[in-house]
């Protein structure tokens, strides 16, 4: 384990740090844990792009979009300290020259901290390997068990470019110097479903079958794929979220508690859930996963383009960029319950939630009353916008009829005054004090490839359809397929 603290010296180099996910997610988190007084006192930061610039023009590059990003939270003087620990390099990624020049800015002596660096690879899953072995032609995979590197997901395309991909990185560097992120992991709703789940006792005894009618877990969009068509186009909503992301939020909604809250006895429990996934027959993968791709449509008032008319997008592409599925968990505790999964882009609302929905009272007790059927208990664990729980119960409507009202017990976790972290804050702190708790370990990987493998393969010969759904609207009602009994539905409200 590598031993280190915050004031541990370290360079963190960023490849893609022009890209989409530096700019919109790693940078500004890296300037708020600036700004937290938690990035160590000698840390530097080079910045990999194929933009011809300098120093001066990477400086005013960050800057302004700091300024857009972080806005009521930008500080000029936390971030001067900020872009002061930058270089830029400008360089090819597969061209093994460039490496030798960021050794050569490792060992400046300006820097002081070459002993300890982490290789962020912020870029498209393609590039991956090249990276990873011009690191090691360039000797700057060594040594061993002080460099770190951060692979971005998806890992791999499926399950064996994940294996290969494993296997290369392992040629260069060791298990522990290994960090895969999945960013919802650092959300802190997901880390608060643990807590949860396993710090009340009022919850654990009905997290069963026997209480629990079915769970659905549920990452919506409203945006659309922005200027990232090179990836998306090749990857589709199945890949870019659900293998990793929705996989991750089931693992953790249905594992067991683990015998101590370490990294590898939470991974155990994870990996034994995707293990205990049932897996999805040739046959019916229609039965249970259904994509589609957005067509023009409006959201919020204004209208949108649809996905093929995107700029990079091949005109006839049928990437899907809403996707359904409805797995089983074979295990003690979740049989026949169905999780269903669902992410889109171009949706109604941009909204992450699980919804648990509860069965039925065994005995229809208000039968003979006004009632109609008395709808069931839900549970809602909200990610995003809102980081809140919501439990909905019945209550007796004061008056002399006997009829009920559902409430909602509302519980938003955060205080007025507590600021909401980014999942980046806590996974690039985590990164740099070398705590992999909240990364994946290459078997829940393997697993969730797994499980999505037989879809990826029916879909990949179904090459000349996909169903389409107006942007702004909650997807094709043909989605609905999926549902075991006639009163599942969708669950789009909080
Ligand atoms: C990324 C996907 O991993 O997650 C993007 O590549 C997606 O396509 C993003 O937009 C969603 O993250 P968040 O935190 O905004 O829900």
């Amino acid at each position: 384990m590598i031993e280190k603290s915050t004031d541990f010296p370290c360079s963190f180099v960023i490849f893609g740090a022009t890209g989409n996910l530096a700019t919109k997610k790693l940078l500004p988190a890296l300037c708020r844990l600036e700004e937290a007084g938690r990035l160590p006192e000698v840390m530097r930061f080079i910045a990999i792009g194929r933009r011809e610039w300098d120093d001066v023009a990477w400086s005013a590059h960050l800057q302004s979009l700091l300024q857009e990003r972080l806005q009521d939270r930008f500080d000029p003087e936390v971030c001067q300290r900020f872009i002061g620990r930058f270089s830029y390099l400008r360089g090819e990624l597969h061209d093994v020259e460039m490496y030798h020049r960021l050794g050569a800015m490792l060992a400046e002596p300006r820097s002081g901290v070459c002993s300890n660096v982490i290789f962020y690879l912020s870029i498209k899953p393609t590039d991956f390997p090249s990276v990873i072995k011009n690191l090691d032609k360039s000797g700057l995979s060594k040594p061993r068990g002080l460099h770190q590197v951060v692979v971005e997901k998806p890992f791999g395309e499926d399950i064996e470019s994940a294996q290969a991909l494993n296997r290369l990185l392992h040629e260069h560097f060791d298990e522990q110097q290994i960090f895969r992120i999945d960013h919802y992991l650092g959300k802190d709703t997901v880390q608060n479903l643990l807590v949860f789940r396993f710090a009340n006792t009022l919850i654990e005894p009905l997290w069963n079958r026997n209480f629990i009618d079915h769970i659905q877990i549920t990452a919506a969009e409203t945006m659309g794929i922005e200027n990232r068509a090179d990836y998306y186009d090749k990857a589709g909503a199945l890949r870019d979220m659900l293998q990793n992301h929705l996989m991750q939020l089931l693992t953790v909604v249905a594992m067991e508690p683990p015998p101590v809250l370490d990294a590898d006895a939470l991974r155990d429990e994870k990996v034994k859930v995707l293990r205990s996934i049932r897996p999805i027959g040739k046959r019916s993968v229609h039965a249970h996963a259904f994509r589609a791709q957005y067509a023009a449509g409006s959201i919020n008032g204004q209208n949108v383009a649809s996905y093929q008319a995107e700029p990079g997008v091949e005109p006839k592409s049928i990437t899907e960029t809403f996707v359904a599925a409805k797995f089983y968990i074979d295990n003690w505790r979740w049989r026949g319950v169905p999780f269903y999964l669902r992410t889109g882009k171009r949706l109604k609302e941009g909204k992450s939630m699980v919804a648990i929905r509860f069965r039925h009272p065994p005995q229809q007790l208000f039968r003979s009353t006004p009632l109609d059927v008395v709808s069931p208990n839900w549970i809602i664990l909200s990610i995003q916008p809102e980081d809140c729980m919501r439990m909905e119960v019945h209550v007796k409507q004061p008056g002399l009829e006997m009829n009920t009202r559902v409430i909602s017990l509302n519980a938003t976790y955060r205080k007025e005054d507590e600021k909401a972290l980014d999942a980046y804050e806590t996974l690039l702190l985590d990164v740099i004090n070398g705590d992999r708790t909240l990364f994946i370990r290459f078997d829940e990987v393997e697993w969730a490839w797994r499980v999505v493998d037989p879809i990826l393969k029916s879909w990949a010969m179904e090459r000349d359809f996909i169903h389409t759904y107006p942007a702004g609207s909650w997807g094709p009602l043909e989605a609905n397929r999926l549902f075991d009994a006639e009163d599942q539905e969708w669950r789009n409200a909080l």
